[in-house]
């Protein structure tokens, strides 16, 4: 019999309690062991691991956060802490480890594969939408909801006091939230770490936007989702807004919300629940009953389901939403995403640049 085991690592998101109970059930059902490693890699290197089956998982594919626990591991970094892994894996008869996690999460998982033959298997999860190689990320539409609801209130209190909010949200070194979720609570402007404007770049445009919006337009809102990794600290851009606001005569209050790890946690919506189930039932197809050469590729360097993925090619699996791409390729684009070099952030610069104006109106 053939034994899976699944991790939870890094940042928490909502769906990965989904993945977990999707994996093990279709696990079992393939006549798989199926273990769940407690809190993260922690955890695996010291062989924290208890059976799971389809009672243990019952009732926890609508609730957020992971039941299996997740860290930010420093010891998994080092290779002796590695080893360790791979040991405690060996020692329970692993035949193979799914991970769902993020870029740093699976940045481990390429390393014990590409070290110790552990055959892995990704599964992209985090809220920041910070991986390549799949057009969603378990968590992310569940946090832009969350956002959205967010702005929605704030926007409220903002045109009853004719106030301008500066809303940060996460995403450290990838400003998707903020684009994104800019578009769906019809925000004024969107200051992400992609665009790369200095800060006197950023108070510029944003004293102007004031100005046009409460002078030209009459405007009782403004609203600005800010990205948590744009480098110019929030204090600092509410501080250039109000001496704008006094500047100008405008009378326009300046609050901040830093809405944070709210967002991280809450019931996985639909598509976080669908995409979570599809993707876990690709990876469990990946790691027991791929072809060999497609197993081999989990040893040698590992894989990760993604999801109606922009790059071409990957393997196929029997569900055609879902490819399989190797760690190694996803790791390598996920750095030209991050890095701005990848065609889908030059898209989404180019796109956000134009929206802005609209957004604006
Ligand atoms: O990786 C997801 C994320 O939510 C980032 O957006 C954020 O910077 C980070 O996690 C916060 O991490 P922690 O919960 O460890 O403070």
């Amino acid at each position: 019999m053939p034994t899976l085991a699944l991790l939870t690592s890094g940042g928490d998101a909502p769906g990965m309690n989904t993945a977990v109970a999707a994996a093990t059930k279709v696990a079992v059902g393939q006549g798989a062991e199926v273990l769940g490693v407690m809190d993260g890699y922690e955890g695996l290197m010291a062989g924290r691991m208890e059976a799971l089956d389809a009672r243990r998982v019952d009732g926890i594919w609508h609730r957020g956060g992971t039941v299996l626990g997740s860290a930010r591991s420093e010891r998994f970094r080092t290779p002796e802490g590695r080893s360790e892994a791979a040991r405690q894996l060996a020692a329970r008869g692993v035949d193979a480890l799914v991970v769902i996690g993020g870029n740093g999460s699976l940045t481990g998982g390429r390393l014990l594969a590409a070290e110790h033959g552990v055959p892995v298997i990704g599964i992209p999860a985090s809220i920041d939408h910070d991986l390549a190689c799949t057009s969603h990320a378990l968590g992310v539409d569940t946090a832009l909801n969350t956002i959205i609801d967010a702005c929605d209130r704030i926007s409220d209190t903002a045109r009853s006091h004719h106030r301008c909010f500066v809303v940060e949200v996460m995403g450290r070194q990838c400003g998707y939230l903020a684009m994104a979720a800019a578009i769906g609570a019809q925000a004024d402007a969107v200051l992400f770490r992609e665009q790369g404007k200095d800060e006197e770049t950023l108070a510029a445009e944003l004293s102007r936007l004031m100005v046009e919006a409460v002078r030209d337009r009459g405007k009782k809102r403004l609203l600005i989702i800010k990205a948590e990794g744009v480098e110019v600290p929030t204090e600092r851009i509410v501080a250039r807004l109000e001496q704008a606001s006094a500047e100008h005569g405008l009378g326009m209050g300046v609050r901040t919300t830093v809405l944070g790890h709210v967002v991280r946690g809450g019931s996985p919506t639909f598509r976080d629940r669908l995409v979570a189930g599809r993707l876990a039932h690709g990876a469990v197809w990946a790691a027991l009953a791929a072809p060999d050469e497609v197993r081999a590729a989990a040893a040698r360097e590992g894989l990760m389901v993604g999801w109606e993925p922009r790059e071409p090619g990957g393997t196929a699996t029997p569900d055609r939403s879902v490819r399989l791409f190797s760690l190694d390729r996803v790791l390598e684009q996920t750095d030209a995403l991050l890095s701005g070099a990848h065609p889908t952030t030059r898209s989404r610069v180019r796109l956000l640049g134009a929206v802005q104006g609209v957004l604006a109106l």
